[in-house]
């Protein structure tokens, strides 16, 4: 990579200029098909980022060489007042579809194909391309030497709307295609939006208070119609090419399977999920294959398509009005099904959260039958408009849970109330409440809520918090069921008779049990914090809590503002802090736990985080020799490190062991060094300066 910096550029010559202006957007491009195309990216982000600076402020000095394919023009973008329309070099047609789902709809278009051409028994198999039918929007992009000058949707086939500026923020779509490329060349392809950015894309909308999307491809099908760029960018966008358009200059492959590759080569994503082979069967396989993977794709499909693979004789079969003769879609059932609403039932999560889940008309949607679906909350419920006796559209795909996501147009027969929030909590009768500005009902029962109690005796029993092996859901249910626990600091009165009559208990398990109870009683303040399960107090929160104010009275005492002074403590975390101290039930569990003699060091929790790995972030990967992971954490923690759990371009170490696996891929990609156990422990008795990374 060039070194030059941003300082120097005011006295390059303008041919030097010119010069590494090229070169910066050949290097931008490379590397946004290495990150976008093919998921496998070459350098860290922060070095993408420090050319594109580069690069941006060379074409702020020099306007006259900013040009249509430099990587800057992705973004900027005026909003436009409506989209205009473009009449289509060669017709954007549509593709018959087939609609039995079982194999015979790939022996019926088989069948077909070799009728027209034909072709009689004795005639050998045709051969055919099959890959996935995307569910997302047709799009023509336009190419000229090389460069994209203009995308449009389908429209009516013949003239569909002009969308170059949206199409332009999608990483995925080269701006520029790789390699020799023809005077003309029409790629086409679906723009879809996987399922991950749409779950994240409509959380976030849902933190946000604002409407949630009903499924991906409504999305991409309203993003890329936005008048605004700008409103563009924010829902995430893919794209995958499947055929051609008008081209000029340019000798096709023979096949369609080698357009595909072509177009791959040129630098356009291809879906790697495609095969060719010969006859019915190959097709009914292929069929079969994505059928089995259909839910664990990333993205929505609602079928394969078949293609003859010979361009030649794609030409002979030629077209029947509007669909070819050479293609067809071969559909899969639904992930979507209209259904009745029989009913709304309250379901308490572990955290409290009250959630609305509809009571279904049994139905079968994505393959499987649905008879609950989550409603998410209250004003979700209301915005959908859903009412008891409702039509309404189930949606499950893939693996998400499945959800109402709007109802069937269409007159009631007669008047239902809206639906309420109950004021009372239906587990344990508590108060519900809804935080201001918050979308959420929650029950205030806190451990008195049989739902949330026996979630705060598995959370406080957890490895990671107070660490009583053997203490897990069956037990909890049955502790908590028989009214032996209401508290955690019951758990310390657990007495042995007691116990030892449970359901597949026993004096010996009874005995281990209250063993390890009382081991678990010398710990560290830190996880004591920790296994309070205090909301947004997470285990990294709870040892800085720890950490900075060394004594449980110094935190129970400590104000909100005396909370703020924490590293990494903001306003939500120190409220949350607060008011779980404030209420004197909490108070109480908090004293008898003491008082059952839970220990810890009390200046063991003051240490200063000095050492010689203060400041650093160091991410564990693989099985090391000798160290258990959480020995290895400890002796981090110990050095004044911190243990995170994902690499990213803030870590300083990745420390790997045997059968690492992404994490060390990633740090790889990001340049983070990666260290053995053996390097590790140099370091942790080394001075953190004087060690060269
Ligand atoms: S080929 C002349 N291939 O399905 C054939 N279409 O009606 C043109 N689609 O709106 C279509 N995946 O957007 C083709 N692998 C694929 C496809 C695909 C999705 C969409 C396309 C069009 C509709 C066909």
């Amino acid at each position: 990579m060039g070194g030059e910096g941003l300082a120097s550029t005011a006295v390059v010559e303008p041919i030097e200029t010119l010069q590494r202006v090229r070169w910066l957007r050949d290097a931008l491009n490379h590397h946004a098909h290495a990150y976008y195309v093919l998921d496998a990216p070459e350098i860290p982000d922060a070095e993408y980022d420090r050319l594109f600076a580069e690069l941006q402020a060379l074409e702020a000095a020099y306007p006259e060489l900013v040009s249509a394919d430099s990587p800057t023009q992705r973004v900027g973008g005026q909003a436009l007042p409506e989209l205009q329309p473009v009449r289509h070099a060669v017709p954007m047609l549509s593709i018959q579809t087939e609609t039995d789902t079982t194999a015979v709809g790939a022996e019926q278009f088989d069948a077909r194909v070799r009728r027209e051409l034909g072709l009689d028994l004795a005639d050998p198999e045709v051969e055919y391309a099959a890959e996935l039918k995307f569910d997302g929007l047709a799009i023509n992009l336009r190419y000229e030497a090389g460069v994209l000058v203009q995308a449009a949707t389908r429209g009516d086939g013949e003239t569909g709307e002009d969308v170059t500026q949206n199409v332009r923020t999608i990483g995925q779509i080269p701006l520029r295609l790789r390699g020799l490329a023809p005077a003309v060349l029409e790629v086409r392809g679906e723009i879809y939006m996987r399922r991950d950015d749409f779950e994240a894309l409509n959380e976030r909308q849902r933190v946000a208070g604002e409407k949630t999307f009903v499924n991906p491809r409504n999305t991409a099908a309203g993003a890329i119609r936005q008048l605004d760029p700008a409103l563009v960018r924010q829902r995430p966008l893919s794209f995958f090419a499947y055929g051609l358009g008008e081209v000029q200059g340019w000798n096709l492959p023979p096949t369609h399977a080698g357009v595909l590759d072509a177009l791959a080569a040129f630098g356009l994503p291809v879906c790697a999920r495609r095969t060719s082979g010969q006859g019915a069967s190959a097709l009914v396989a292929f069929h079969q294959l994505v059928a089995d993977e259909r839910d664990a794709l990333p993205f929505d499909i609602d079928g394969v398509v078949y293609k003859v693979n010979s361009l030649a004789l794609q030409q002979q079969l030629g077209f029947k009005t509007r669909e070819p003769r050479w293609a067809v879609a071969h559909k899969y059932p639904a992930q979507e099904q209209a259904t009745r609403l029989n009913g709304i039932d309250i379901q308490v999560g572990r955290t409290g959260k009250l959630t609305p889940v509809a009571k279904l008309e049994p139905v079968f949607v994505g393959g499987t039958t649905v008879s609950n679906a989550t409603l998410h909350n209250l004003f979700e419920l209301r915005r959908k408009g859903v009412r008891i006796g409702d039509q309404v559209i189930v949606r499950r795909a893939g693996d998400v849970i499945p959800e109402v996501v709007g109802r069937m147009p269409g007159r009631r027969a007669a008047y239902v109330p809206n639906f309420r929030m109950p004021s009372q909590c239906p587990v344990c009768g508590s108060a519900v409440e809804r935080d201001r500005g918050s979308v959420e009902h929650r029950c205030t029962g806190g451990l008195v809520c049989a739902a949330q109690r026996k979630q705060a005796l598995l959370h406080f029993a957890g490895r990671r918090a107070m660490d009583v092996e053997g203490l897990g859901d069956k037990l909890v249910d049955q502790l908590v069921d028989a009214e032996l626990v209401r508290t955690l600091p019951d758990l310390y009165r657990l007495g042995f008779v007691h116990l030892a009559e449970l359901e597949r208990m026993g004096e010996r398990s009874a005995s281990k049990l209250l063993e390890r109870l009382e081991a678990s009683k010398q710990t560290t303040l830190g996880r004591f914090l920790f296994s309070l399960g205090i909301r947004h107090v997470g285990e990294t929160t709870a040892k800085d809590l720890a950490r900075h104010f060394g004594k449980l009275d110094a935190l129970l005492q400590a104000d909100e503002a005396a909370l703020l002074q924490v590293k990494d403590v903001g306003p939500v975390v120190a409220h949350s802090v607060r008011s779980f101290f404030a209420n004197p039930m909490n108070l109480e569990a908090v004293e008898q736990l003491r008082a059952c003699g839970i220990r810890w060091d009390e200046s063991e929790g003051a240490s200063t985080g000095e050492g010689p790995l203060s400041g650093k972030t160091v991410v564990l990967t693989g099985t090391l020799p000798t160290l258990s992971r959480d020995e290895a954490q400890a002796l981090i923690e110990a050095a004044g490190g911190k243990v995170s759990g994902s690499v990213s371009k803030k870590t300083h170490y990745v420390v790997a062991g045997e059968s690492a696996g992404s994490k060390l891929d990633k740090a790889r990609e990001l340049g983070v060094p990666v260290l053995d156990e053996a390097a590790l422990q140099v370091l942790l008795t080394t001075h953190s300066s004087s060690v060269s990374t």
